[in-house]
Parts: structure tokens; sequence; C-alpha cells
């Protein structure tokens, strides 16, 4: 299996829109691909104009996935997912999220350009959030090892939280394959743009700037993405 993990460095950061935008690429080159995100909570807010996150997933993707496919856990509250599971008195097991989310990219089929199955798996807020008590997101990244994508904000406090998350990754022994500023202004700051290239040195990672999209257009946005290269 190929793919790639998109994390954030917050929860509401762009992982969704990211994560969309590259299936949306994927797709539009013509490769097969399936997504999956372990759990989605927060059912009891209302959605943004992108939908929920397996929803829109579902939509992005193009392996023939219901957004029931897309993810196996959706809960109300707005809570880490292992609080939202203790909550509802659910039990998630990370070994059923691994063969869930291998599943599904073979759902995908053995299509891609590289005859591999193709996914693109959303965590949970952020790295080192919890899926159950001792197994964070950062753990199923290992598990179903994939590069991961850090989906972060161009604006003041991103330099820390990005590199926090780089870190984070390549402790766990993680590749991170590149950094996604999200949403990229058309006329980027003197700040923004310092931002993203010391990220980009510091890190020593290669960072993109999305320019902001909507749910019709993230083919387009996702075009700028170098998808390819973090394969
Ligand atoms: N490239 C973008 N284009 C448009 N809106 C964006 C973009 N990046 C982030 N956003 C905004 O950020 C919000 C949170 O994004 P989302 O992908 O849902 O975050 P996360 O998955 O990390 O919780 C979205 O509702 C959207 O308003
Ligand atoms: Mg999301």
């Amino acid at each position: 299996m190929r793919g790639l993990f998109v994390t954030g460095t917050d929860t509401d950061v762009g992982k969704s829109v990211v994560a969309a935008s590259i299936c949306a690429a994927l797709a539009a080159r013509g490769d097969r691909v399936a997504a999956f995100k372990p759990v989605v909570t927060g059912l009891d807010e209302e959605p943004d104009e992108f939908g929920r996150d397996h929803e829109l997933l579902a939509s992005a993707a193009n392996a023939g996935q219901s957004a029931s496919d897309v993810t196996p856990h959706v809960f109300g509250p707005a809570v880490s997912p292992h609080l939202a599971a203790e909550l509802a008195g659910v039990t998630l097991e990370p070994g059923e999220l691994v063969a869930a989310a291998r599943g599904q990219a073979r759902a995908a089929g053995a299509e891609g350009a590289s005859g591999e199955n193709l996914l693109v798996c959303e965590g949970v807020g952020g790295l080192m959030v919890p899926i159950t008590p001792g197994y964070l997101v950062r753990d199923l990244a290992v598990d179903l090892a994939l590069p991961v994508v850090v989906a972060a904000r161009p604006a003041l406090g991103t330099i820390n939280h990005t590199l926090l998350t780089i870190e984070a990754a390549r402790a766990g022994g993680l590749a991170v394959a590149g950094v996604v500023m999200t949403p990229w202004p058309n006329q980027p700051t003197p700040m923004e743009r310092s931002n993203r290239d010391t990220i980009a040195r510091l890190g020593d990672v290669s960072v993109t700037g999305l320019p902001r999209t909507t749910p019709d257009r993230l083919a387009e946005g996702g075009a700028v993405l170098p998808v390819y290269e973090w394969l």
C-alpha cells in the first residue's frame, strides 16, 4: 500500500481540505485513490462549507466509497477520540483501525500508476492526540507506514507548531513528505513568506502553499501540491 497520512499542527487547521485536495489531484491524474479517517468526532456541531470530514473525503476520493466506508467510527462530542469513545462506552481497537484502513486501500484496487493500492488517511487533531488512552494518532501513521503531510497555518505561531510536529513525526520514525500552509494567501505578507521559508530551512522540509479553494474546486487547488513527489 502506498499513500499519505495527512496530519496537522492543530485541529481546524486544514487537514481535511488538504487531504481532500490530494485525493482530488490524484483522481484528476487518473489514479484510483481511497480515503480513510480512523474516527470522526464533533457530529453534534454544525459542519462548515466543506461538510463532514468523511463525507468530504468520500466525494474527493474515487474508489467508490461511501462516507461510512471512509470512517469506522463517528461520535457526537467535539472532543479527543479517546474521550469521545469513552463517553459513548465504545472500545476502539488499534488493530481494527489498521485493518480497516488497509481494507479501504484494497477497495481502491491496484490501479494506481505504481500498481499499488493508494490511500490518503486523515488523522484526528494532531500527531500526539490519543485515539485510545495508549495509542496516539502518530502510532497509527507508523502502523500504516505512510509518510506524513503536515497541514499548517500561515499565520503567527506556525513556526513553533509546525517544527514541533515535524520533530514529533521524525522522533516516531515517520518520514515527513512535506508541509502545506493553508489557506495560502494570494498576496502573502512578509511574515507569512518568512514563516514558510523558516519552516523549510529549520525543518529541512518542502513547504507548499495551498491557495483558498472551495468544495467543488478541490482538484484545481490540489494541482499545486507535489503529490507524486510526496508519494
Ligand atoms: N485551502 C483552503 N481553502 C479554503 N478554506 C480553507 C483552506 N484551508 C483551510 N481552510 C479553512 O479552515 C477550516 C478548517 O479546515 P479543515 O480542513 O476542516 O481542518 P481540520 O481537518 O484540520 O480540522 C475550513 O473550514 C476552511 O474554512
Ligand atoms: Mg478534518
